[in-house]
């Protein structure tokens, strides 16, 4: 399966998940996503999400991977920090040359982070890490912004 196929999965998935007769979460929501979206890329090192707490800082939420994540990010600090300060999507192709990262995982190679924004305030950022080189592309972004637009 191509990875636009495995996109398509994980949004049919969580939609059907969102969609039961009881409400859900937030909390509950980013829970379901960052599972489903490991399941269908098991490589990857971490895939989760940080959410903005009050006063502003970005604290761990729910996640999926083998590794125990930071827990508080600043704003405009790492890739975390500054997608949540310009409120937009950032592809890292390769951390090691990316001045303004926060290492949580020495095998992490390249991340992507996508700010979910509600009534234009972020309210947190989904961050998933990989081992591989330029792991990201488009496609991952466009998608990943799609499937996270729906929590
Ligand atoms: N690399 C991130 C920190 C979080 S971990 O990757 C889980 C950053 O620079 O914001």
């Amino acid at each position: 399966m191509d990875k636009k196929d495995k996109y398509d999965k994980v949004s049919r998935i969580v939609e059907t998940a969102f969609s039961g007769d009881l409400a859900l979460s937030f909390e509950a929501k980013m829970s379901l996503m960052s599972a489903v979206l490991h399941m269908e890329f098991g490589h990857w090192i971490f895939c989760g999400f940080y959410v903005m707490r009050d006063p502003k800082i970005l604290e761990i939420g729910p996640y999926q991977g083998n590794i125990l994540a930071c827990t508080h990010i600043p704003i405009g600090l790492g890739v975390c920090g500054t997608s949540a300060k310009e409120k937009k999507t950032i592809v890292v192709d390769d951390v090691r040359t990316y001045a303004n990262y926060i290492s949580c995982d020495s095998d992490t190679i390249s991340e992507i982070v996508v700010p979910i924004i509600h009534n234009k305030e972020v309210k947190a950022v989904l961050d998933i890490d990989s081992p591989l080189l330029s792991d990201f592309d488009e496609i991952d972004k466009l998608s990943l912004e799609r499937i996270s637009s729906i929590i």
